[in-house]
C-alpha cells in the first residue's frame, strides 16, 4: 500500500477537487486493498500518525465493539489503545444515512472518525479499519473517506457440524473469519443422516445416539444448550446471526437410529458413517413425527434469539410429492408459530410458503423450477449456486480434500456471477442474499475448513457486501493478494490459488 499512497498522494496534489468525486471500481477504490470493496472510496492527502498511544472514544451502546477496535490495534501495531474521552479515534452512532449496517469513515491527520446509525455498521467499519492499519509499531493509517452500505441483508456461510462435529472453539474461529469478511449470518447444519448435534428437551437419545457418530467412524459430538447459547453469543457479539438447520424430513438417519417411533415399521435405523443422500425420511403424517417436529422446533426456537429456523427439507427421495409437500406445510406452520421464519432448501418451493418463508437456491444442475416457484408465491430467495459458491468443491483435480459433484469451483468462479441474474425470472427484489455453505464430508479440522474457505469465501463475501456494477475479478484478486499477510498473522490455512497475484 506504501506505493500506492506514494503515487496517490502525488496526483492527490495535481488533481485536488477531482478527487472528491469519489471513484469506485478500476478507481481510486481498488489502489486500497479492502475486501470486500466499499461502495465509495476517496483517498485523502493525508494520513493519521500512530505515533502517540491511541485513545479510542465510542459511545456506551459501542462499548463492544471499541472493545473489538482496541483488538483489533494491538494485534497490529502490538500496542494496546486506551478507551476514553475526546480520543483522537472516534465511534459515534450519528449517521443515520448509513442505515443498518452502513458506515462513514474518515482517517485524516485529526484522527479516526468512525460513524454509523447502529453498532452493527460500526463493527462492518472497524473490520475495514483492521484492513488499514499498518503492522507494526511508528506507522501511520493512510488517509481515506470511505462510506460504505452492503448490497444484500443476508451475507451467509454455512457450515456442516453433522457430517464431522466441529467443536465450540472451532465454530468461534470460524465465526471471527466470516465476520473479518463482513459476513452476516451463519447457517449451521445441526442434523444429517451422520449425526445429531443439538441436545433437545425430552429426547436424550438424539445426542446419546444420533449424537455419537460422524463420517469415518469418528466419535461425533454435540452442542448442549449451554454451548449453543455459547455459540450464538459470540456470534451476536460479532454482529452475526445464527440460523439453526434442522434437516428434515429427509437426511434423517441419525434421529430414526435414536427413536425407533420416527420410523413407519417402529424399527430403529442402524447408525451410519457413509456418504449416500436421500435414502432417509421420516414416518411423515404419524402422530410420533408431529410430536418430534413439534418439540424439535419449539425447542431450537427457544435457544434461538434470531428470526430464523432452517427446516432444511433438500434431497428427499423417498416420500411422493404430495406427502412431501404436506410435511413442509406442516413443519411451515410449527415455525410460523414460533414466531420465526422458515427457511429452507429449494425444494420447498414445490409445497405452498407463506410469503415471509426462504428459499435457499443450491441445485445448479437441476431446472430452477421449484426456485421460480418460491418466487411465485412472494418468497425471498438466498443464493447458494452450488457451481458458484459451495466451498466444499475441490479447486482443481488436485485439491487434497473436498469434492466435485458440482464442478471444481476456483477463486474467479466463486466471485464472477451476480446474484441477481443466475436464476432465470429472478431479480435483484427476489433476491434476501447470497450464502457460502461447506459441507464436511471430507473435512474434518477447522484447517481443513479454512483452506476451502479461503480465498473463496472473501469473493462471495465481495459478490454479496460489493456493488455489481464496481467488480470486476482481476480487480479483486489484485486487492486479495496482500491478505495473506492478514492471513498469516491470524494463522488461517489457505489455498494458494494460481488466480491471485501473491505478493511472495
Ligand atoms: C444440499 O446441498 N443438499 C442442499
Amino acid at each position: 500500500m506504501g506505493e500506492s499512497w506514494l503515487a496517490r498522494m502525488a496526483a492527490g496534489v495535481l488533481v485536488g477537487v477531482a478527487l472528491a468525486a469519489c471513484a469506485v471500481g478500476g478507481g481510486v477504490a481498488d489502489e486500497v486493498n479492502l475486501v470486500p470493496l466499499p461502495s465509495e472510496v476517496e483517498i485523502l492527502p493525508a494520513g493519521f500518525a500512530l505515533d502517540e498511544p491511541m485513545v479510542i472514544s465510542a459511545p456506551p451502546e459501542a462499548a463492544a465493539v471499541a472493545g473489538h477496535l482496541v483488538r483489533a490495534v494491538l494485534d497490529a501495531t502490538g500496542r494496546r489503545p486506551e478507551l476514553g474521552a475526546a480520543g483522537a479515534v472516534r465511534l459515534s452512532l450519528d449517521a443515520p444515512q448509513a442505515g443498518a449496517e452502513g458506515y462513514d469513515l474518515v482517517v485524516d491527520p485529526d484522527g479516526v472518525r468512525l460513524s454509523a446509525a447502529t453498532p452493527a455498521g460500526l463493527f462492518w467499519g472497524v473490520q475495514t479499519l483492521r484492513q488499514l492499519l499498518p503492522t507494526g509499531p511508528g506507522r501511520q493509517i493512510d488517509g481515506i473517506r470511505v462510506s460504505d452500505r452492503p448490497r444484500f441483508a443476508w451475507r451467509g456461510a454455512m457450515l456442516d457440524v453433522a457430517r464431522h462435529f466441529f467443536a465450540v472453539a472451532d465454530v468461534k474461529r470460524y465465526i471471527d473469519l466470516i465476520s473479518a469478511y463482513k459476513l452476516n449470518v451463519l447457517h449451521l447444519h445441526l442434523s444429517d443422516d451422520q449425526g445429531w448435534r443439538l441436545a433437545i428437551d425430552g429426547w436424550p437419545d438424539l445426542t446419546a445416539v444420533g449424537g455419537s457418530t460422524e463420517i469415518g467412524g469418528g466419535p461425533g459430538g454435540f452442542y448442549d444448550a449451554d454451548d449453543y447459547r455459547e455459540i450464538v453469543a459470540y456470534a451476536r457479539d460479532r454482529f452475526v446471526e445464527i440460523v439453526p438447520e434442522i434437516d428434515l424430513p429427509g437426511h434423517t438417519n441419525a434421529a430414526l437410529a435414536s427413536y425407533a417411533e420416527l420410523n413407519c415399521d417402529g424399527r430403529r435405523r442402524e447408525p451410519y458413517t457413509g456418504m449416500k443422500v436421500g435414502f432417509s425420511a421420516l414416518c411423515v403424517g404419524s402422530p410420533a413425527t408431529d410430536r418430534f417436529v413439534s418439540d424439535v422446533v419449539a425447542a431450537v426456537a427457544r435457544l434461538t434469539p434470531g428470526p430464523y429456523l432452517h427446516i432444511g427439507g433438500d434431497e428427499v427421495q423417498t416420500l411422493s410429492a404430495q406427502e412431501y409437500a404436506a410435511f413442509v406445510e406442516r413443519a411451515q406452520e410449527l415455525v410460523r408459530a414460533t414466531g420465526k421464519r422458515m427457511v429452507g432448501w429449494q425444494e420447498i418451493g414445490k409445497a405452498k410458503l407463506a410469503a415471509d418463508s426462504i428459499t435457499q437456491f443450491w441445485q445448479t444442475n437441476d431446472p430452477p423450477d421449484e426456485v421460480q416457484q418460491a418466487v411465485r408465491q412472494g418468497g425471498k430467495l438466498v443464493m447458494s449456486p452450488a457451481s458458484r459458491v459451495y466451498l466444499d468443491m475441490k479447486y482443481d483435480a488436485d485439491t487434497r480434500i473436498g469434492l466435485d459433484w458440482a464442478g471444481f469451483v476456483e477463486v474467479r468462479d466463486a466471485y464472477e456471477w451476480d446474484p441477481a441474474t443466475v436464476v432465470q425470472g429472478v431479480g435483484e427484489q427476489d433476491v434476501l442474499g447470497v450464502e457460502t455453505p461447506l459441507w464436511t464430508e471430507t473435512v474434518e479440522t477447522i484447517a481443513d475448513v479454512e483452506y476451502l474457505a479461503f480465498p473463496r469465501l472473501p469473493a462471495v463475501a465481495e459478490v454479496a457486501w460489493s456493488p455489481q456494477r464496481a467488480r470486476s475479478f482481476d480487480r479483486f484478486a489484485a486487492r486479495l493478494a496482500s491478505h495473506a499477510a492478514l492471513w498469516k498473522r491470524w494463522d488461517v490455512t489457505y489455498h494458494r490459488s494460481p488466480q491471485i497475484p501473491w505478493a511472495d
